[in-house]
């Protein structure tokens, strides 16, 4: 036996403030305000919410019965979870996605933690006081142009870290760091959140009253419903914020015992996520900006959907006007905010890549973390040195493999696995009645949505292919090749040795 094999989870709380500290991450309080702005506010809000529904919920489903039927089989990874489902050889590479994604988003999501660490010291030391908005600019451009080595000491500092954590096991590391960070996060961001709301204009500066930002992003406004790029975007943002699609949550759920609710519990921690993102990620960046700079500068300034911006260099600047001692704790509180949302996230972005070094190459989980660690430092270099490089991570591993791993994934399990068979494993020990519509949903709605939302995007992805591009650009592609290659290459190793067995 190995030791993941013999790993569970301590509690169900447990369980549920892990999968959730996945879910809740940078994504809910930089990418989705950032995201809703871009695409019209209001105008954004119905197709987030359908899509939410069409192909979060389903797709939640699909990936926590996937993981507690490849736990059974002591699979706590997708290669050979998929194998487990259907025994042709291309879905155990199919599976390696789950894999890849994992390292590769961990290689820049990783480094960008780093900074809300960076950023929460700056901010206590009360750094940023007196600075003009144009100064604030320049430090985080100086930052993530190297200007320094303090991003590099931040960055390994907080890889040391997660790598420590990740080594003391699920019950010890990951689950303890989610009780923790989970409970730390929602307290922060309801005081943050109380203070954008209650923003009046007048005070500290403000010109206009927090409420306005609220209002421009639950303004209902149909003006853009027909409009595939809006869709589009909020498909990916349902994809990036719940998690989907990169084997995390097969891998968390593979640790759920076979008996035990996984309906009840995806459900929890999947609207747990919709609640941060959607009352307390709109609650905090926008009213606060937008009080200071009115709507118009706030659309210009989330341009590109990252929310790095508006997160790194405006509330800094805008948090100096309060005073000494409100900015640096509005500061630390932010930052703070940020990192255990960040750290929840990247931890569960490390348990799938150890679970397959465990499960197939009888390896200690201490060695599996450090492995996990020096891969991402390894990787996540390119990243730091150059932001196309970052760029071109997050489009490939981060955008365009989710959605592929996303249809493989729900023809296997609807499809290939049967709709009859996998509606059981969704249902069985459920503490709640899925409602039968979701296994209509499931079988014909979802896998059209994810169709469609993948040949939608085909021309920009040939668009992408065919640009010229720089050095920096095709390193990151080989990389990117070289690195799905070399797992291909340790399933097709540890295959051989269990065809041999
Ligand atoms: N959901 C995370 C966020 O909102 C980011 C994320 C995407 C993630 N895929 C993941 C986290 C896989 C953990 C595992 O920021
Ligand atoms: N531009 C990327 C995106 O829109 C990068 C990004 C934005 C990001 N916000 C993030 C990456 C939060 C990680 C976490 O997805």
């Amino acid at each position: 036996m190995t030791n993941s094999k013999k790993e569970t989870w301590g509690s169900r709380m447990g369980l549920i403030l892990a999968m959730a500290g996945s879910a809740v991450g940078l994504g809910n309080f930089l990418r989705f305000p950032a995201q809703a702005i871009q695409n019209g506010g209001g105008a954004f809000i119905i197709p987030y919410l359908t899509c939410f529904v069409l192909m979060g919920i389903p797709l939640l489903y699909v990936e926590w019965g996937m993981g507690r039927y490849g736990g059974k089989s002591g699979q706590h990874s997708t290669p050979f979870m998929f194998g487990a489902l259907d025994k042709r050889f291309f879905w155990k590479y199919l599976g390696v996605f789950g894999i890849f994604t994992n390292l590769a988003v961990a290689a820049y999501y990783c480094y960008i933690e780093s900074w809300t660490l960076s950023w929460a010291y700056h901010s206590a030391a009360g750094h940023f006081l007196g600075q003009t908005q144009g100064q604030v600019a320049a430090f985080f451009n100086t930052y993530v142009g190297l200007g320094t080595s303090e991003p590099v000491m931040f960055w390994i500092f907080c890889l040391v870290l997660n790598t420590w954590i990740l080594s003391r096991g699920l019950k010890g590391g990951v689950e303890m760091a989610a009780k923790i960070g989970m409970p730390m996060l929602l307290l922060l961001g309801v005081i943050l959140a109380i203070r954008g709301v209650t923003l009046s204009a007048g005070s500290h500066g403000a010109i206009y009253d927090g409420v306005i930002g609220l209002n421009y992003l639950w303004q209902p406004n149909f003006s853009s419903i027909w409009d595939p790029v809006v869709w589009r975007n909020a498909a990916g943002q349902i994809f990036f914020t719940l998690s989907l699609g990169m084997g995390s949550i097969h891998c968390y759920a593979s640790y759920v015992k076979s008996k035990d609710d996984i309906a009840l519990n995806a459900m929890s921690a999947g609207w747990m996520n919709e609640f941060v993102e959607v009352v307390l990620g709109s609650a905090i960046i926008i009213p606060i900006a937008v009080g200071y700079l009115g709507v118009d500068k706030v659309v210009q300034m989330t341009k590109g959907g990252s929310g790095f911006g508006i997160g790194f260099m405006t509330l800094p600047y805008l948090f100096a006007q309060w005073g000494p001692a409100l900015s640096a704790m509005a500061g630390v509180m932010w930052f703070g905010l940020l990192f255990f949302a960040g750290i929840t996230s990247s931890l569960a972005m490390g348990t799938p890549c150890m679970a397959f070094m465990e499960d197939n190459f009888r390896w200690g989980r201490t060695k599996a973390a450090w492995t996990f660690g020096a891969a991402v430092l390894l990787l996540g270099i390119p990243c730091v040195l150059s932001q196309e490089a970052f760029g071109e991570f997050d489009y490939w591993v981060g955008t365009i493999s989710l959605v592929i791993f996303a249809m493989a994934e729900i023809i296997l399990f609807a499809w290939v696995f049967g709709m009859e068979k996998g509606w059981k494993e969704i249902t069985r020990g459920a503490d709640i009645k899925v409602p039968i519509a979701f296994k209509y949903i499931i079988k014909y709605v979802t896998p059209l949505f994810l169709l469609v939302v993948f040949f939608g995007s085909l021309p920009e992805i040939w668009a992408t292919l065919t640009k010229k591009i720089t050095g920096a650009v095709l390193f990151a592609r080989i990389l990117m090749v070289a690195l799905f290659a070399a797992i291909s290459g340790l399933v097709y190793v540890a295959n051989k040795k269990k065809v041999a067995l």
